[in-house]
């Protein structure tokens, strides 16, 4: 692990300013350790849409941070999350995603409910010991319809934290939208990179000249707000861009013509418009790879086939754009003569300043 004196430098150096990391934060194995230890694993980190496990009985299983988790619908008003592990002999007992009344272990079939409770043990029902034993629960929540974790039990309530962050969200009405896709993919980038991107106003013109530019032009681009856990920013749309049909009644005539991005700290960054809901949550795999789980909900619950699909290739164009510019930036952020740099002003880039902050303050501040 890296020493206090480089964070300390770090902190020194970035916080609060309009400099960029230094290049060795994107390349070196070491803070990547650091940023596992004391980020991810403390943070919330979201899982998925409560609506992928709509019914009772309905799965998915993931990781975190390295650690297997079960998210599971376990009864109408609980979706829980468990670490994926039986406690037999450590065998996950849940593959894939599905739907179950109880998961059976697939080494020796001991037997859990959707609780999380051990229901049976072949050949050990009249060992003790077993009485109180379950899955392990892993502290979860749910907000605006978007399932989020966190391996650090005394982690502060996520809800609590994001009150100013649902006031400049709340209207779009996230939680009422239906999730209509999920992708699972690898980008070859630091996952700094991708979070940064996302919350860049900067680059919408020039990397996206079809895809975004007619829409959400990068000079129109403006800070919304930002606070412990999160930061904001409008995407205003152009005048020639086309009024969305459908939406909540709670927007306001400006809401109407703007799509609004925002990143929960650490990992989370979405983008909510009056009719679709694009969130991105990432893990690093690596210094130069990110496990990305992306997915769309949509305004509409009876969105003809065509223009959901329509608007599932728009994104899938968008990040194919991205991807390709953060591939390239990895070189960049090897090379021996890059020595950190400035930002735009707040409405292109502060919300990477934001991140970083929250970055330098958790890396520095807390025990690993
Ligand atoms: S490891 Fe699960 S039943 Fe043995
Ligand atoms: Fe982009």
């Amino acid at each position: 692990m890296l020493n206090t004196e480089t964070l300390h430098q770090l902190r020194t150096s970035c916080l609060g300013t309009n400099r960029t990391l230094p290049a060795h934060c994107y390349n070196d194995e070491r803070f990547l350790d650091l940023e596992q230890h004391k980020v991810l694993r403390q943070g919330w980190i979201c899982l998925g849409r409560c609506d992928e496990v709509s019914d009772i009985g309905d799965y998915f299983t993931t990781d975190l941070a390295g650690e297997p988790l079960l998210v599971v619908r376990s009864d109408e008003t609980t979706i829980s999350v468990f670490a994926n592990v039986c406690q037999h002999r450590a065998m996950p007992v849940a593959r894939g995603g599905g739907n179950t009344h109880r998961f059976v272990c697939p080494y020796h079939a001991w037997t859990y409910h959707l609780d999380g409770s051990l229901k049976s043990a072949p050949l050990m029902e009249q060992q003790a010991e077993l009485k109180d034993c379950r899955l392990p629960v892993i502290k979860s929540e749910c907000w605006q319809g978007f399932i989020f974790a966190s391996l650090n039990a005394s982690a502060k309530p996520l809800a609590d934290s994001l009150h100013d962050l649902d006031s400049l969200t709340g209207n779009y009405q996230m939680h009422r939208m239906h999730h209509i896709a999920t992708f699972h993919e690898i980008w070859e980038c630091n996952w700094k990179s991708l979070i940064e991107n996302f919350m860049d106003g900067y680059h919408l013109s020039v990397v996206h000249p079809q895809s975004l530019r007619p829409l959400t032009p990068t000079n129109l681009c403006e800070t919304l707000g930002r606070g412990d856990m999160f930061t904001s920013y409008v995407a205003n749309y152009a005048r020639a861009a086309p009024a969305r049909k459908q939406h909540a009644s709670s927007l306001t005539e400006a809401q109407k013509r703007q799509s609004r991005l925002f990143c929960l700290f650490p990992s989370m960054v979405a983008s909510v418009s009056p009719d679709t809901l694009v969130y991105f949550s990432v893990q690093p795999k690596g210094v130069a790879r990110v496990q990305v789980k992306w997915g769309v909900s949509v305004w509409e619950p009876d969105l003809p086939d065509e223009e959901r699909n329509q608007r599932i290739e728009k994104w899938q164009q968008i990040n194919a754009e991205d991807h390709e510019i953060l591939r390239e930036l990895q070189a960049g952020l090897r090379s021996s003569f890059y020595h950190g740099g400035v930002l735009a002003p707040a409405n292109f880039e502060g919300c990477i300043s934001d991140f970083h902050d929250y970055l330098i303050e958790m890396l520095d501040s807390q025990p690993a």
